[in-house]
């Protein structure tokens, strides 16, 4: 039996706000992440859970994206960083 909330994802904050001057992760850009994991995750042949969250509290950071329950934490996130992101996740999933 495995304790219930102990699954392992990625989760990325998609939260957007109303107005464009004040800063979110969807307002810059994170809602393309989503899909650009999910990709990459299926094309390393990794079954892993993509979910979104609705903000972090750490909304000038952003984009951001963390690794749950209580994984590393990654802020600034873009296109550029999706490789590195999903592999950090193969070697978190190993490392515990
Ligand atoms: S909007 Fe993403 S952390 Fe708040």
């Amino acid at each position: 039996m495995r304790p219930v909330g102990n699954t392992r994802r990625i989760v990325v904050c998609v939260n957007r706000r109303l107005s464009d001057t004040t800063p979110s992760c969807a307002g810059r850009g994170s809602e393309v992440l989503v899909n650009a994991l999910r990709d990459v995750a299926t094309e390393q042949g990794l079954d892993v859970e993509v979910a979104t969250f609705s903000c972090f509290g750490r909304c000038v950071e952003g984009p951001n994206v963390r690794f749950s329950p209580g994984g590393p934490f990654f802020r600034g996130v873009t296109g550029a960083d999706v490789e590195a992101i999903v592999s950090a996740f193969i070697d978190w999933n190993r490392a515990s």
